[in-house]
């Protein structure tokens, strides 16, 4: 057997200052990859590779693993991910807010389910079926998949808008029992949305019985970000409480102007909640959300912007405002003659998102919809802003940490081992980024621009980003979850 110093790198990182990816300030080392795995860390100045490639001034930090997504079907479709590796992405959490594309064959799903559907991409029965094909046609970036309970309903329920009878929880049950036995993380709930809105917490907690077993995460969004958040809050504790899982709330924020300022009172629920139960929350880093067109919304968000709009698609990009005055509409009543569509709402206040990316666990999730035609710039731009915008920019919290909310942490939340750290055995899933240039360039007027300062992206060892492109490797994984 040859010693296993002997062997070549396939590649070194020469020269960086790698941030570990723990929290802790960066250092200068160079790191080896062999195969999927980082070999070695340290001054490999000595040892022989295959590629040495000069890193100096830049940052050497484990792959970005984006805990909110919505790319589910993106994966199967768009297998290059641009949007997510352009960022440093190299692992998405897919099946958030209650919407995931299976256990569900359906041929117009539901809003929002339909904000992944390209037209017939409903087609898989089995949970399995959607992890096989993801199997046979990787993507880019790794995908640790979740179930979503509003997905289970349409499965399942003839009418969404009533609560479930014991035959359809018991139904449901089953489907998420077969989804966690075959590979997803996790279930995720959306009882803000219509198709769960009916959806009791005892049906909840009933269908995401099998979480127990299977060692699986509830993440959820929320029945309520606005006026009733507490409420919410305590029903998501209880869920978590009762079936003895991590919970994780997702997008955390305060909608509407009258609740501006209300994280300086979720925040300390939030962490009193974490001395007793497993409670994670993750946040993305601007001002406006985005999803399907409600009226609900409308009526909260000072500015909305269509994303997308079925019937008239002309009018993607455009202010609802303006759109509602040439109909001779108000914003409210104009709403259902563009459905089915999506919009961006801007209805944070700025302090409250500081202080929610702030706070210490939070870790950093796009919440992207990348089938939407006109998509929120977070999309592109999320991880890149907390790194420029936020930690250089405004010094939010030091560099280690800004990795540290988009890695280390989240990994440890979600069980992804042997990822989100650069250590020696670990997978190789790495970004090389530059500190001082590092930014969004995504905006609300020009969504879909590239980031700036991303030099180069590893998935499992293999060069996925290189010279500002996709280098061609489909080289990610469906990700299980080890529980510690
Ligand atoms: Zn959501
Ligand atoms: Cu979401």
């Amino acid at each position: 057997m040859s010693q296993p110093d002997a062997t070549p790198f396939d590649y070194i990182l020469a020269g960086g200052t790698v941030i570990d990816g723990a929290n802790t300030p960066g250092q200068r080392a160079d790191v080896g990859v062999r195969g999927d795995r980082i070999a070695a860390v340290g001054d490999l100045s000595a040892s022989a590779a295959r590629r040495r490639i000069d890193v100096s001034g830049k940052v050497v930090a484990p792959g970005f693993i984006d805990s909110h997504t919505h790319d589910d079907n993106y994966l199967l479709k768009h297998r290059d991910m641009t949007p997510k590796i352009s960022q440093g992405v190299t692992t998405v959490v897919t099946g958030n807010c209650g919407i995931s594309l299976a256990p569900l064959a359906h041929a117009s799903p539901p809003a929002p389910l339909d904000l992944l559907d390209e037209g017939g991409s409903y087609r898989f029965a089995r949970f399995s079926d959607y992890l096989d094909a993801l199997r046979a046609t990787p993507a880019a970036v790794n995908a640790a998949c979740m179930v979503g309970h509003s997905t289970l309903r349409a499965a399942v329920m003839p009418d969404l808008q009533r609560e479930a009878t014991p035959d359809e929880v018991q139904a449901m049950q089953t489907l998420a029992d077969d989804a966690l036995a075959s590979g997803a993380i996790g279930i995720s709930t959306g009882t803000f949305y219509p198709p769960a809105a009916r959806a009791t917490t005892e049906e909840i907690i009933e269908v995401c019985r099998p979480l127990n077993t299977h060692g699986g995460i509830y993440a959820t969004h929320m029945r309520d970000e606005g006026e009733h958040i507490v409420e919410a809050l305590e029903e998501t504790f209880r869920i978590g409480r009762e079936l003895d899982v991590p919970v994780v709330i997702s997008h955390h924020k305060v909608m509407g102007q009258p609740n501006f300022g209300r994280s300086q009172e979720t925040l300390p629920l939030i962490e009193a909640a974490m001395a007793r139960q497993d409670v994670s929350l993750d946040a993305y880093p601007y001002v406006a959300g985005s999803t399907m067109l409600k009226q609900d919304r409308v009526l909260l968000a000072g500015r909305t912007i269509i994303t997308w709009c079925k019937p008239f698609p002309e009018l993607s990009g455009r202010d609802l405002d303006e759109v509602a005055a040439e109909r001779g509409k108000s914003k409210y009543d104009v709403v259902p003659d563009l459905q089915p569509a999506g919009a961006i709402y801007f209805m944070m206040d700025e302090p409250d998102v500081q202080r929610i990316l702030k706070f210490g666990p939070t870790m950093i999730g796009s919440d992207g919809l990348p089938h939407d035609e006109r998509p929120h710039p977070r999309l592109w731009g999320t991880f890149p802003r907390v790194l420029g915008h936020y930690c250089r920019d405004l010094g939010l919290f030091p560099l280690e940490t800004a990795v540290w909310k988009m890695t280390g942490l989240t990994a440890a939340k979600f069980g992804l081992a042997e990822r989100g750290q650069v250590q020696p055995g670990y997978f190789a899933d790495l970004v090389v980024f530059d500190p001082a240039t590092v930014a969004d360039a995504a905006t609300f007027e020009r969504p879909t621009e590239r980031a700036a300062g991303i030099h180069s992206v590893y998935v499992n060892g293999a060069p996925v980003w290189e010279d500002q492109a996709f280098t061609g490797q489909h080289a990610g994984r469906v990700l299980n979850r080890t529980t510690a």
